[in-house]
């Protein structure tokens, strides 16, 4: 299949509403969507991605009023998060419509909506007038990208369009919060922090394994966010022994050893904003390991060292 790449959102919108998937910026990384109703393009969305069929898709929406299509009944501390944080990098799991296909949420009973605050992919997702199922526009297993040339070097050939914006603004997905419990759930840590969200309900909680009653997002059980190099997390840079030609750093204190590939952020948000793109440089490049500062785990942090934590895996 013949990629199209193009800037225009109308176009795009046209290429959703005739059937076809389409890769969008957002202010968190990039998605590939299909419109919510329509099965045969959201299995094409599996399909190019590779990913597996128990892992549900987010929903995206381009204003509060489609909301209501999707969801059942929205309790009331999801309506209070939905208010602070909506468009934002927050996706928030409630209990769905019946309206919505079983292919989307991958048979669940529940569906994440996020609303983004990305300029281009809010013209985007009003002009397709249905709401997007949209995943991270990478192959399955890849760290998720932030600039449409990512999405280019996994996917040309096996989507229909890739709409060519800025490259992302955060850099790492958004915070998914179950809110059909009584107790909001924190099932991946992104930029808005559980501080902010205590700060509303100051019940919620982050999702540990055995300890919280909410049932385990499907997606945290698969590989995720991983470049082919080893990731290894230091938290003193000074301890850090290789051979310079094979290894890469990124981090906020710049170490006195040579590596083949640096980068040294200025703050946790730019840390954020560039891993994953340094993952991708450090994997063209063949680099065997790639040593990541540890950061303070609040805040953005927490999710920055979540990611980390997963590619070191
Ligand atoms: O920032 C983001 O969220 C990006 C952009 C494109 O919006 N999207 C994204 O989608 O990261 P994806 O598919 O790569 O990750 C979605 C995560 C997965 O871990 C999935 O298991 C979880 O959200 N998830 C989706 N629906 C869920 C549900 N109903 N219940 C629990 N977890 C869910
Ligand atoms: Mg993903």
């Amino acid at each position: 299949m013949k990629t199209l790449l193009t800037d225009s959102h109308e176009k795009a919108a046209e290429i959703i509403k005739n059937g076809g998937i389409v890769a969008f910026p957002t202010e968190t990384v990039y998605g590939l969507g299909a419109d919510i109703f329509d099965e045969k393009a959201i299995a094409k969305v599996f399909a190019a991605k590779g990913r597996p069929a128990d892992n549900p898709l987010i929903a995206h929406v381009g204003n509060r009023d489609q909301i209501r299509l999707l969801a059942g009944e929205i309790s009331q501390h999801a309506e209070k998060f939905i208010e602070a944080f909506f468009p934002g990098p927050l996706t928030v799991v409630l209990n769905k419509a019946n309206s919505i296909p079983e292919i989307a949420t991958a048979g669940l009973e529940t569906i994440g909506i996020r609303m983004p605050r990305n300029d281009l992919a809010r013209r985007f997702l009003i002009a397709c007038e249905n709401p997007l199922v949209a995943p991270s526009a990478n192959l399955s297993g890849k760290p998720s990208p932030t600039r449409w040339k990512a999405v280019f070097e996994d996917l040309d050939g096996k989507i229909d369009c890739i709409l060519k914006g800025e490259s992302t603004e955060i850099g790492l997905e958004s915070t998914v919060l179950d809110c059909t419990g009584d107790v909001p759930v924190i099932l991946r840590p992104g930029a808005i922090s559980l501080e902010q969200l205590q700060k509303l309900v100051p019940e919620t909680e982050v999702y540990k394994p055995g300890k919280t009653e909410a049932p385990k997002s499907p997606g945290l059980k698969h590989r995720h966010y991983s470049p082919n190099a080893r990731v290894v997390i230091v938290s003193n840079v000074e301890d850090i022994t290789c051979e310079k030609e094979k290894c890469g750093f990124i981090g906020l204190v710049k170490p006195i050893q040579e590596f083949s590939q640096l980068c040294i952020c200025r703050t946790t948000e730019e840390y954020a904003r560039e891993l994953y793109s340094f993952f991708r440089l450090c994997d063209q490049q063949n680099l065997k390991t790639i040593y990541c500062e540890s950061v303070e785990e609040e805040g953005l942090g927490a999710a920055l060292i979540d990611r980390l934590r997963r590619a070191s895996e």
